[in-house]
């Protein structure tokens, strides 16, 4: 919208010329097509396609917890989840959620695979590892 208001694009100079507007809309259009949830091509981990949204449509971890599993967006930092939770715990909060009313994690029963599941885990572990790696750092 912001770029709308800019005097650049205001909408009566392409009154004056449609066939420009045709064009702007065209390149608009490509470039949102272009953008649509196309992973990077440096991530080819199945569990991170899943977290971060790539792999399946209603499947997003990410969108809560961040990308890197920091938390944020009313959901906690899971970084640190296996220090708390053994494997088996975390596989069931993906599956079945936890917590209750506005603020609890949504179940992903039935919108993943058990063979998802052991991949979201996997990369579950490995944010987990980077984290501790960071820790020592500092
Ligand atoms: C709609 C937001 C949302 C989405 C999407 C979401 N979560 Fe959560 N998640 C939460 C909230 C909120 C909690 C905390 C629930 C509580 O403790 O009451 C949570 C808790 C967790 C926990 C336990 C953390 C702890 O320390 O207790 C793990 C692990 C987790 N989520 C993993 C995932 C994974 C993996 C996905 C994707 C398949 C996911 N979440 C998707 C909101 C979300």
């Amino acid at each position: 919208m912001a770029l709308l208001s800019n005097p650049l694009f205001r909408l009566k100079s392409f009154g004056q010329r449609p066939r420009r507007l045709l064009v702007f809309i065209s390149i608009i259009l490509v470039l949102f097509l272009a953008c649509e949830s196309k992973p990077p091509p440096e991530i080819t981990d199945p569990g991170q396609l899943l977290f971060l949204g790539y792999a399946k449509q209603d499947v997003n971890c990410s969108k809560c917890h961040g990308a890197d599993g920091q938390g944020g967006m009313d959901a906690p930092d899971i970084r640190n989840a296996f220090q708390k939770y053994g494997k088996g715990e975390i596989m069931n909060i993906i599956e079945y959620g936890k917590g209750e009313g506005p603020d609890a994690m949504p179940p992903f029963e039935g919108k993943i695979s058990e063979e998802e599941l052991l991949e979201l885990v996997i990369f579950l572990e490995t944010l987990q590892r980077s984290s501790s790696d960071s820790q020592v750092e500092n």
